[in-house]
C-alpha cells in the first residue's frame, strides 16, 4: 500500500514521490509499469522517461487542460503508453482519439487498450486530418509525431480544436533539421505556431528527452 496524494494537476497523483494515475482498468498493465494500491484502488506509476507529458510535468508544467470528461485528439499514439495515462485522467466520461499511422504500433495499441472504452484508435496519417473528421471538436489537441513538418501537422489538426482549446506539442528538433541548433529550430516552430495560437508555456525536456521542447498553446 503506497502513500498516495493528489497534486495540483487534475487526475495526477503523487505515489511515494512518483507520478501516478488512477487506473480505469485495474489488474491490467500497458507496458509493464509499476502499480501501487491505495485502499481498493489501483494507481499506475507514470515514468517521465517513457512519456513526454510526464517529463513536462516533472519539468514544472503549469497549464493542465486534462480532467474527467474532456475529449482529446492525440497525434502519434505509438503503442499507447501516454494515451493510456490520459485515458485514466479523462476517465469513462472522456475520450482519447488516438491517431497512429504505423500498422505495427496500431496493432500493439489495440491489444494494450482494448479494455479502455474511452480510447478510440484511428489508423491514419495525421497529415490528412480530413480522413478522421468524425472526431468533431475536442478540448485538447496533443502531438508527438517526430516529423519534419510537426508544426504544420498541429496547425492543420487545430480545425478539430475548440476555440480557446489547448494544444500541446513535443517538438523534436533532430527530426526537423539536424544541422541547426535546437534553439534555432524551437524559435522557428514558435514563430510558426504563434500565427495561430497564443503560446502559454515552453519547457525543454532535458534530461528526460534530449533535444525536445514541450509547447503549450491556446487556439485563438
Ligand atoms: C515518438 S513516437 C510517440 C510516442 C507516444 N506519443 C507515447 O508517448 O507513448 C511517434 C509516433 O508518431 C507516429 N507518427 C509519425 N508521423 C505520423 C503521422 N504523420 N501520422 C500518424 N502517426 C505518425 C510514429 O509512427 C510513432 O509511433
Amino acid at each position: 500500500m503506497g502513500n498516495i496524494k493528489g497534486t495540483q494537476l487534475a487526475g495526477v497523483y503523487n505515489a511515494d514521490g512518483k507520478l501516478a494515475t488512477l487506473s480505469i482498468s485495474p489488474g491490467f498493465r500497458i507496458h509493464g509499469e509499476m502499480v501501487t494500491k491505495g485502499g481498493d484502488k489501483e494507481y499506475r506509476i507514470w515514468d517521465p522517461n517513457r512519456s513526454k507529458l510526464a517529463a513536462a510535468i516533472k519539468k514544472g508544467l503549469k497549464n493542465w487542460p486534462f480532467a474527467p470528461g474532456k475529449n482529446v485528439l492525440y497525434l502519434g499514439a505509438a503503442s499507447g503508453v501516454t494515451v493510456s495515462f490520459i485515458s485514466d485522467i479523462v476517465g469513462e466520461s472522456g475520450k482519447v482519439y488516438a491517431v497512429e499511422f504505423s500498422p505495427n504500433s496500431m496493432r500493439d495499441l489495440l491489444l494494450r487498450c482494448e479494455r479502455r472504452k474511452n480510447v478510440w484508435p484511428i489508423l491514419a496519417d495525421a497529415r490528412l486530418p480530413e480522413t478522421y473528421s468524425y472526431v468533431g471538436q475536442v478540448d485538447v489537441l496533443f502531438e508527438d509525431v517526430a516529423q519534419p513538418d510537426q508544426d504544420r501537422i498541429l496547425i492543420e489538426n487545430a480545425r478539430y480544436l475548440k476555440k480557446g482549446g489547448i494544444a500541446m506539442i513535443a517538438v523534436k528538433s533532430q527530426s526537423i533539421d539536424v544541422r541547426l541548433k535546437p534553439k534555432d529550430i524551437y524559435k522557428r516552430v514558435l514563430d510558426s505556431l504563434g500565427k495561430h495560437f497564443d503560446i502559454l508555456e515552453k519547457l525543454e525536456l532535458d534530461p528526460f528527452e534530449k533535444h525536445h521542447m514541450f509547447i503549450v498553446a491556446r487556439k485563438r
